[in-house]
């Protein structure tokens, strides 16, 4: 075997798996105002920004080759309520800065999330029965409401919306809602398979819902982290409802989950390495304990080895950047 290995020619020759700028989604914390830069304290190297600061981002996204950004608000209290309305109001935070960067950057593809976690005052990602004291979330009451935020996201121009929410039939009805306004090119990238998962800490510090959410959880609409069947069955039923792109979430912990949905389903796999994942490469660099850019570049291609062929990382510039460099 170590003949192969000698040199750095047959090295390249046999090797299986290439990550390249294309296969890289950038996630991007968005805010209100102007100039606003407020870095994540868990996230180092990741910034919330307005407008002005995302269009920067987005130019170096477009110039490094990276296909597409993902869209994450950062909503002010006074926006959030029990029932989220703001979440499909035309003029809130999103619709706007989708409308920016397709006028800058049409060739950009815009991802939005669909979810109502930003703007809900508990910090669920969907409605809850105010009556009910163990505030179970909702399902079917919570549908309408996705399928309103994800026609408003696709009016303004989003390219992809991405339901994360885990409600049971929310890719027929956001399919079915675009439909009916004739959007019949936006494109579903459905978080199917994600995890009730602790790795999310640092998001929910980035877009201000832990505080929110309290001492909730998710657990009773994302997946137990011990299965694995229910993933694919989550796929299968989003692949039935007419989702593009299916999701795994969070990442490393669950190659086993990507390189199955890949075999099994063979459809457009992406994965998602989560805040946390970031976090931990990020906190062991920083001691110099671990090679930030020899161990992010690991992670990338491992999930390409799994079968993804899409990657939302926190790295992505990073990547890209180190990609151009060739190094
Ligand atoms: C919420 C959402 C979460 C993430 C993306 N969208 C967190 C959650 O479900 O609580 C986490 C992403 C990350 O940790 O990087 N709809």
């Amino acid at each position: 075997m170590r003949r192969m290995r000698r040199d750095d020619f047959s090295r390249r020759l046999m090797r299986e798996n290439v990550l390249t700028a294309n296969d890289l989604i950038y996630p991007v914390f968005v805010l209100e105002g102007e100039a606003a830069v407020e870095p994540v304290s868990s996230m180092p190297g990741v910034s919330r920004v307005s407008l002005d600061g995302l269009l920067r981002l987005a130019e170096e996204a477009q110039n490094l080759g990276v296909p597409a950004l993902a869209l994450f608000p950062v909503v002010g209290a006074d926006k959030k309520s029990e029932g989220a309305e703001e979440a499909w109001n035309p003029d809130g935070l999103v619709p706007r800065v989708v409308q920016a960067l397709k006028a800058n950057f049409p060739d950009l593809g815009v991802i939005t999330d669909v979810a109502l976690d930003p703007y809900t005052s508990h910090g669920q990602d969907g409605l809850i029965d105010p009556a009910d004291p163990r505030g179970y979330v909702l399902n079917d009451e919570t549908l309408e409401a996705l399928a309103k935020q994800a026609l408003c996201h696709a009016q303004a121009g989003a390219d992809v919306v991405a339901p994360s929410d885990m409600m049971d039939g929310r890719v027929a009805r956001i399919r079915a809602k675009l439909d009916e306004d004739q959007r019949i090119y936006t494109r579903i990238l459905a978080y199917s398979a994600k995890y009730a998962s602790s790795f999310y800490g640092p998001f929910r510090d980035a877009v201000g819902s832990a505080g929110n959410l309290g001492k909730g959880n998710k657990y009773t609409y994302q997946m137990d982290p011990a299965n694995s069947d229910e993933a694919i069955r989550e796929v299968a039923l989003d692949i039935a409802e007419g989702a593009d792109m299916y999701m795994v979430k969070p990442g490393m912990p669950y190659l086993d989950i990507v390189r199955r949905v890949k075999t099994e389903l063979q459809v457009p796999t992406y994965v998602y390495q989560v805040s946390g994942e970031y976090a931990m490469l990020k906190a062991a660099a920083a001691n110099g304990w671990l090679d930030e850019k020899a161990c992010a570049m690991e992670a990338l291609v491992a999930f390409k080895r799994a079968g993804a062929d899409g990657i939302l990382t926190y790295f992505a510039l990073d990547a890209a950047r180190w990609l151009r460099a060739g190094d």
